[in-house]
């Protein structure tokens, strides 16, 4: 007998997360393999983060702070907001989720780029609203003149990846700011910033700036990218009054936890190391771009810590796709199959040694594209 659950899961998209690196050393027999598929930071957690966390061992048998008051008032000091504007969830994705969750109803629409982070078809599909996935423009980001042309009077949630996550293009703050003066004023905006600190652009912080004035504005950024505590699972987001506390409504009562909270809150205090370690990760993504410009290899300009790559017409001589090739040498990237962009991987940015790894890998697979 099958156990009746919730018919809108038959629409819930599956996140499929790729192989973890024991799998792939299990399946092609290896001792050893480099990791860039999901975007992670190649460096460890910031100084005087560990030394937090083992403090914080001996008071894991309490509750964590609900609200994360002392985080929240940190992080609205540091984008000049009120901390009613801040609301801190278990990374990004949750409060991704949690704006879906309270924005959203059946007969509602959501619109959001395509391709683009995959958990944006989640919100949707766990609603039961309707999700119009506009195409990205020809310059792989995000068409902006169509997505807000597809807003009617049934959207209730509009929502930006900038940059975007698989493509890695980044829209102006002076495009993003004509798109929310094109929009309804009451239409709620996210704009998912994740990851932000790889914009080496001048005006990388204004939609952050706009979202403070705007009450139908939020922006979502993480610290499991640059600030590398991924596996504590920290992100927030600000903006208009409203929607945060909409979505602190519908969080549960104590989403995030006290490890992540210090964790996150000791990283902001280290803000020129930070900026050093990003730097670094943009010089060598442009080193990246450089060698692949080099080989006549397809890729895409990149503003975030990865770069989608083009990996030819078909299958390598064996047959096996190019992913799978480049798997057997240990170089774990991400298949863009997965994501929405058939003939292209996705590579994150990891150490200088990494890097060459996987690019003298490619050489290995690849023939020249010229
Ligand atoms: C565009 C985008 N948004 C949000 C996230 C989620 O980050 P987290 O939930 O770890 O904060 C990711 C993670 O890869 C991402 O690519």
């Amino acid at each position: 007998m099958t156990v009746r659950v919730s018919p809108r899961l038959e629409a819930m998209p599956r996140y499929e997360p790729g192989l973890t690196t024991a799998e792939v050393l299990a399946r092609y027999g290896l001792s050893a393999a480099i990791r860039l598929a999901s975007n992670e930071s190649p460096f460890p957690p910031l100084p005087g983060v560990e030394a937090v966390l083992r403090n914080g061992l001996a008071g894991l048998n309490r509750y964590p702070d609900g609200p994360a008051a002392a985080l929240r008032r940190a992080l609205a000091e540091r984008h000049g907001a009120r901390p009613e504007q801040v609301v801190v969830g278990n990374g990004s994705c949750e409060l991704i989720l949690l704006a879906g969750q309270a924005l959203l109803d059946p007969g509602a629409t959501v619109v959001h780029a395509e391709p683009s982070f995959a958990l944006y078809p989640h919100l949707a599909a766990a609603s039961g609203a309707e999700a119009i996935a506009v195409p990205l423009a020809a310059d792989d980001g995000h068409d902006l003149d169509a997505m807000a042309a597809a807003v009617d009077e049934r959207t209730r949630l509009l929502v930006v990846c900038n940059p975007n996550n698989p493509t890695g293009v980044y829209r102006s703050a002076a495009e993003m700011e004509r798109l929310v003066a094109s929009l309804p004023e009451d239409l709620p905006v996210l704009v998912d910033e994740a990851y932000h600190d790889f914009v080496d652009c001048p005006d990388r912080s204004r939609v952050m700036s706009l979202a403070r004035e705007r009450p139908n504005l939020l922006v979502t950024r993480t610290f499991s990218k640059a600030h590398g505590l991924c596996g504590l699972r920290v992100g927030y987001a600000v903006g208009g009054e409203d929607l945060v506390a909409a979505l602190d409504k519908v969080r549960q009562p104590f989403n995030t936890n006290a490890l992540g909270q210090s964790a996150a809150l000791e990283s902001l205090g280290h803000t020129a190391e930070l900026e050093r370690r990003v730097r670094s990760i943009i010089q060598q993504r442009d080193a990246m771009a450089d060698s692949l410009a080099e080989r006549g290899r397809a890729f895409t300009t990149s503003r975030a810590n990865f770069i989608l790559v083009s990996s030819g017409t078909g299958p390598t001589a064996d047959g096996s796709s190019v992913h799978e090739q480049l798997l057997r040498q240990g170089v774990i990237v991400r298949d863009g199959r997965a994501l929405g962009c058939s003939g292209r991987l996705r590579v994150s940015i990891g150490t200088p040694e990494e890097n060459a790894a996987f690019l003298a890998a490619l050489d290995r697979v690849l023939e020249p594209e010229l």
